[in-house]
């Protein structure tokens, strides 16, 4: 059982950074552009965000992808993997209100805990939570200082959870 434990807390933690990696990637940058599709419109939040669409010279309308965007763009591709998202107690697009779970390790994120993890049952799976608290980065606040928001602060966290089944048909193999 402390083996099965390990072997999911890895599998989230590898998650994790990879989506800490991608999220940075695409920050660094102040966001990337792709093209203005049905699926991919423009983001409203980010309406104020000077040249959020810009034309190519032969036509082509694109449009700015921040962090969050493209990262639950990601996820939506695949509904049995992994799955992360961004959460904040006041946060600029509702979609990213905590749930239950991770309102309470928010508080504990406040109150100086640095990580959070636990088992939990969805209708459709066990899976293996974990979460981190997030501090706005220079490039981070130009975008994230209306909320009343400055450098340092903590300003939410990466929730990222992994299906715990896979995880024990490797290890019954193993076995
Ligand atoms: C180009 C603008 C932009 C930059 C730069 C940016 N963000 Fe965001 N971020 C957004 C937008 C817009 C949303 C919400 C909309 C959405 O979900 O797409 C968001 C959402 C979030 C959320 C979820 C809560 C919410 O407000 O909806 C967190 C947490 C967050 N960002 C943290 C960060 C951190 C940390 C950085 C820097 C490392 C950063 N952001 C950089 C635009 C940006």
């Amino acid at each position: 059982m402390l083996i099965l434990r390990l072997e999911n807390a890895e599998g989230a933690a590898t998650a994790y950074a990879k989506d800490a990696l991608y999220r940075r990637w695409n920050t660094q940058h102040g966001g990337v552009y792709a093209p203005v599709t049905a699926a991919t419109p423009p983001n409203p939040y980010l309406v104020d965000v000077p040249e959020r669409e810009i034309r190519t010279p032969s036509g082509r309308l694109l449009t700015l992808l921040n962090h969050a965007y493209m990262i639950r763009q990601v996820y939506e591709m695949d509904g049995n993997g992994p799955e992360g998202h961004l959460v904040a107690s006041r946060p600029l697009n509702p979609k990213n209100l905590p749930d239950a779970w991770e309102n309470r390790a928010l508080a504990s994120f406040a109150a100086g805990k640095n990580e959070s993890f636990a088992v939990m049952d969805t209708k459709e799976r066990r899976e293996f939570r974990l979460m981190r608290p997030l501090k706005l980065l220079r490039g981070c606040v130009p975008c994230h200082e209306a909320q009343g928001f400055k450098e340092g602060d903590i300003y939410g966290a990466m929730s990222i959870a992994v299906d715990m089944a896979p995880m024990k048909q490797t290890r019954g193999l193993v076995c």
